[in-house]
């Protein structure tokens, strides 16, 4: 059986203001219609059964999934007492369904991207399932890079697997977290890497067994709540322990150690919003090429993006600029400079 975790409690600071402790990134709509979780979800339901598709978020961010995810059921909603980041989320997940199917396989999702073609991601997704079965591997989601990001895991590949079908697939030689710029640049030049989209897909018991090996502790730590299950005493132990385990991504504490690793091409359209420049630079504009959220209204302004959650913005006279007004308050702010919303963030924390 096929299962799908979808991790979405992450904190983003580069959307403020509308992204806040308890509504981050995922949650936000920043293409008018659904927020980036809403959308990840619906990915999911296209091919996959309701009942097999958990979430995995904070308990601070209870009441924005709950209002989100009305179609899913609330069993299926899992909440750590607070972020540990990727890998005690999945690890986690993982050793609630081992003890349902440890032989089902797991597709890990974040919920904080933009994808496009639909039925090619599906495809994508079923080839890397079949992989993960037959190999008893990690599979990984690899994406064609197209400049030398330094937000990114790195995967080089090496030899290219039976071959033939649509959908290349590789054996991964190493994976590398987040390089710096330098080594970046340097694997664009050498060829044979791919960016890591951040799905993965395994067998629950080949996760585990990579969890035991590379993070004992955190597996032992795993064993203990998993004991508890279902019983009274199983949210104050988890609660005791969860706050106590090391936080590390699963791409630090497993993806960069783990020998047995598989790579499926993701040619659908990919990206991870970084910024409200990333936002506007997807989003579909006016002739002037102004866009946005909300109502806006513009004189004599081209290439600018609005964003309101309420009420009308109207800009005169402003190019290249994004205006965010959500909640008590207002960002203004030059395009090429979308990326500094992070240090406003610092700047306020402390101010105050
Ligand atoms: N439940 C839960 N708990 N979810 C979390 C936590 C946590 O403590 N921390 C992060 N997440 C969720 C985020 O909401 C997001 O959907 C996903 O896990 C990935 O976390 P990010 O914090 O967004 O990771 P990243 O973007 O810096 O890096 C990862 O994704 C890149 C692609 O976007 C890595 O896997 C990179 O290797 C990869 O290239
Ligand atoms: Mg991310």
């Amino acid at each position: 059986k096929m299962y799908c975790l979808i991790m979405a409690g992450g904190s983003g600071t580069r959307f403020w203001p509308s992204s806040r402790t308890a509504k981050p990134k995922q949650y936000l709509n920043l293409f008018g219609n659904e927020s980036l979780l809403q959308s990840t979800v619906r990915r999911f339901e296209n091919f996959m059964d309701r009942q097999h598709i958990y979430i995995v978020s904070s308990q601070s961010q209870k009441k924005v999934l709950e209002e989100q995810t009305p179609g899913i059921p609330r069993r299926n909603l899992i909440y750590e007492p607070v972020g540990k980041n990727t890998l005690p989320c999945i690890g986690l997940a993982a050793m609630f369904a081992e003890k349902e199917d440890p032989e089902g396989v797991m597709v890990v999702s974040p919920s904080d991207h933009l994808i496009r073609n639909e039925e090619l991601f599906r495809d994508t997704v079923l080839a890397g399932a079949k992989t993960a079965r037959e190999q008893n591997g990690i599979v990984t989601i690899g994406i064609t890079p197209s400049y030398p990001a330094t937000g990114y895991g790195y995967i080089q590949v090496e030899k290219e697997m039976s071959g033939g079908e649509k959908i290349r697939q590789f054996k991964v030689k190493q994976f590398v977290e987040k390089p710096d710029l330098d080594t970046a640049k340097s694997y664009l030049g050498q060829g044979g890497f791919f960016w890591n989209s951040g799905l993965f897909i395994f067998k629950v018991s080949v996760f585990l067994d990579a969890v035991k090996k590379f993070a004992p502790s955190l597996y032992h730590d795993l064993k203990k709540i998993q004991a508890e299950l279902g019983k009274s005493s199983y949210e104050q132990t988890l609660d005791t322990i969860y706050r106590a385990v090391e936080s590390i991504s699963v791409d630090y504490g497993i993806m960069e150690h783990a020998q047995n690793i598989f790579l499926v091409e993701g040619n659908f359209e990919w990206n991870d919003l970084g910024s409200w420049e990333s936002v506007y630079l997807f989003s579909e504009k006016d002739k002037k090429g102004n866009t946005g959220v909300g109502e806006a209204t513009f004189l004599d302004s081209e290439n600018s993006y609005v964003f309101s959650d309420d009420g009308l913005v109207a800009l005169i006279g402003l190019d290249d600029v994004i205006v965010v007004r959500d909640g008590n308050a207002t960002l203004v702010c030059r395009r090429d400079k979308a990326e500094d919303v992070k240090k406003i963030v610092e700047q306020l924390k402390a101010e105050r």
